[in-house]
């Protein structure tokens, strides 16, 4: 079996999820974290080594502020207590995204975490936090023109790589396989320029209810499409 490198996931359904059981959308984020803890051991089990979680776009700071606070206040209960589960299983722990939208506690444990864990090197989570891959490419163009303006690089040293080592995902490989739970099958503004070649899976399962056997569905999928491209 080919197992993915790189699983991105798009983690949606969380309202929808909720809504189906008359409970307010709220209840459905609590219950995505739940699925969070339960999924990330088991794809490292799978054999995955780097998986990328998009838990809050750039563009969900316009839902109403109860439901920001309420997401807020989750990332800071699973950043200072449940994250540490995986510190300790040699995970490194990065972020992705516009980190300082977030309160000052909260940017200050995700640099904490990314430094006690940078040389960790058996699985690597990423956590895409007011995260918008149109800003990414943005402030990305922006770092590089400053640089051509004042010379220190060429036109002709503007390539892709170069653009790849400027996006704040530099550090990670690109996706080979991104899922989307909950139907939708759009990027949202994700990873845009690192899915230039992803392969892509969207069950119709809420994220709440993303489970083991789910996962073992998506590895399959993702193994059947490689082979037939002969790359097994
Ligand atoms: C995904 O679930 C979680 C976040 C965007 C934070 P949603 O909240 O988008 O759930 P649906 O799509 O409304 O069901
Ligand atoms: C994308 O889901 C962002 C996350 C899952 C964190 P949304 O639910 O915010 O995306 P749209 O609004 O359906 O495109
Ligand atoms: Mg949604």
């Amino acid at each position: 079996m080919n197992i993915p490198h790189h699983v991105a996931i798009i983690m949606d359904g969380n309202g929808r999820w909720a809504q189906k059981r008359g409970l307010p959308r709220t209840a459905g984020h609590k219950a995505g974290g739940e699925t969070l803890k339960k999924i990330l051991p088991y794809l490292k089990k799978r054999g995955v080594k780097v998986v990328t979680l998009y838990a809050f776009s750039s563009e969900n700071w316009a839902r109403p502020k109860e439901e920001v606070d309420t997401l807020i206040k989750l990332f800071r209960d699973y950043l200072n207590g449940d994250i540490s589960e995986l510190k300790k299983q040699k995970t490194r722990i990065s972020f992705i995204g516009n980190r300082h939208k977030f309160p000052a506690d909260i940017v200050q444990k995700m640099n904490e975490l990314e430094l006690d864990t940078e040389n960790n090197n058996e699985f690597h989570v990423v956590l895409a936090l007011s995260y918008g891959a149109r800003d990414d490419i943005t402030e990305a163009v922006k770092q590089i023109v400053g640089q051509a303006v004042i010379g220190m690089i060429k036109g002709d040293e503007i390539t892709q790589n170069l653009i790849s080592e400027t996006l704040s995902t530099h550090h990670i490989p690109n996706p080979d396989l991104i899922i989307r739970t909950s139907g939708e099958q759009r990027l949202s503004n994700f990873l845009l320029w690192e899915a230039a070649y992803s392969e892509f899976y969207f069950p119709k399962v809420h994220w709440p209810d993303f489970n083991e056997t789910e996962v073992d569905k998506a590895l399959e999928v993702y193994t059947y499409r490689n082979r037939r491209f002969g790359k097994i």
